[in-house]
């Protein structure tokens, strides 16, 4: 029986890191939250209410009016998020948020409500998180931390795949950017750049299928509580 702790996956865009932590969750029966939902229904928010990102009073008076949850969806068993009582799970993926998220991520009073409210859902323990920074600064203690990468030409193709379904004219190039971009962003802004921390697993999962890095998630999991003697 492993007992309820915090587990972090942090790394680029579209490295599959939702992926992994969603079957990790199941697997151990803990919750799992998706932190760059949050960023991304955040800059909802803000591209529907034309917030000028260069107003901080307009930045924090958007943030008071914000609320945000996570609901399991009874009919797949996703947890999918909520922003002011409207599920926009599916809308943060489109391309309009994708473009400006990074830019909203970077701004301190967007970090400052985002890391709070995510420290506030990690007080049960049981979940695991992904995102940037969440070993790094999120959940500096976590038991577990998991920090992934993947060649870019991968991720790009993963990506690209999983908007195709959805947008059959979307363009290989204008993902590619885009992923780039981000990289960029979040691995350049002031406040908790992409970072791995000093204690996390590396995992480079460009060659491993879903249950391989599943099962590489697991036995990091179990060797904290069950050691292995050397
Ligand atoms: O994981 P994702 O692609 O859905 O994240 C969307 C954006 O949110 C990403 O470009 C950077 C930002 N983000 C962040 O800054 N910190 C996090 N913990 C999670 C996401």
């Amino acid at each position: 029986m492993i007992p309820k702790i915090i587990i972090t996956i942090d790394g680029f865009s579209s490295c599959g890191k939702s992926t992994l932590a969603k079957q990790l969750a199941r697997k151990l029966g803990y919750a799992y939250i998706d932190s760059g939902a949050m960023y991304r229904a955040i800059t909802l928010y803000f591209v529907r209410n034309n917030v000028d990102l260069s107003n901080v009073a307009e930045i924090k008076s958007a943030l008071e009016n914000i609320s945000l949850e996570f609901i399991v969806n009874p009919k797949n068993e996703h947890s999918e998020i909520y922003l002011n009582g409207e599920n926009v799970e599916y809308i943060i993926r489109d391309l309009v948020v994708a473009e400006k998220v990074s830019e909203v991520a970077a701004l301190k009073d967007v970090r400052t409500f985002a890391v709070a409210a995510q420290q506030q859902m990690g007080k049960e323990r049981g979940i695991v998180m992904d995102g940037r920074d969440i070993g790094t600064t999120v959940f500096p203690h976590a038991a577990v931390k998991i920090f992934m990468v993947a060649d870019e030409a991968v991720r790009v193709e993963r990506r690209f795949t999983e908007m195709f379904e959805k947008n059959p004219n979307i363009d290989l190039d204008e993902v590619k950017n885009n992923i780039a971009l981000r990289d960029y962003i979040d691995s350049n802004r002031k406040i908790s750049p992409l970072r791995q921390a000093p204690d996390a697993v590396l995992l480079d999962n460009t060659n491993l299928s879903q249950k391989e890095q599943l099962d590489f998630a697991l036995k990091l999991v179990h060797d904290q509580f069950e050691p292995v003697a050397k």
